[in-house]
């Protein structure tokens, strides 16, 4: 019998920041595959709050002891990346209706560019299904606690960012 190879799925997203549904989809997505690739997105029309380098370093913070989460940052298109980085897999976490027009859109572009890379998906845990990661910010930035929604090195930046903009 010819030696397993190794598997690698890529996880992409803007991760601004990375939320414990994130974290979720990582932690099952690790029975599945080898290695994951947090893939963490520098061209975003998103406008985010976290710069790229606060992103990339609270998913290291985070996944710092799982040596088979690898964190980075990528720009340009996404299959053209996960080829670069030798996998084929595109994993994406999908919560509820609203999410699968948008996907199944970004599935099928992806799709048409390279036919060899292959989106994935796995539901969301039921935990996360109402956060995301615009309204954790926008909880936290109006006061409200989301203890518990994101790990705790980004709690922790969430608030050094909350302190911050009050003493501007
Ligand atoms: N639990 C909780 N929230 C979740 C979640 C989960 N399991 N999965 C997704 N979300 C939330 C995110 O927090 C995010 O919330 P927000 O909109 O409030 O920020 C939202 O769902 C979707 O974000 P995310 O999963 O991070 O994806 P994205 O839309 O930010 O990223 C890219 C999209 C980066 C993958 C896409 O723009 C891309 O591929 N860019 C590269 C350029 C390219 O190749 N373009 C052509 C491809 S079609």
């Amino acid at each position: 019998m010819q030696a397993r190879q190794e598997t690698i799925a890529v996880y992409p997203g803007t991760f601004d920041p990375l939320t414990n549904g994130h974290v979720s989809i990582v932690r099952r997505a690790k029975d599945v595959f080898d290695y994951i690739v947090l893939a963490i997105a520098k061209d975003t029309p998103k406008d985010p709050l976290f710069s790229l380098g606060e992103r990339v370093q609270m998913a290291e913070e985070v996944f710092r002891d799982n040596p088979q989460v690898v964190v980075e940052s990528f720009s340009g298109l996404l299959v053209e990346y996960v080829e670069n980085r030798g996998g084929n897999v595109l994993l994406r976490g999908l919560r509820a209706i609203s999410d699968f027009d948008n996907e199944f859109q970004m599935a099928l572009m992806n799709r048409r560019l390279k036919r060899d890379i292959h989106t994935m998906f796995m539901m969301t845990d039921y935990k996360w299904l109402f956060t995301s990661s615009s309204i954790i910010k926008e909880t936290a930035f109006l006061g409200g606690d989301v203890e518990g929604l994101v790990p705790k090195a980004v709690w922790k930046r969430i608030k050094q960012r909350r302190n911050q903009n009050k003493h501007e």
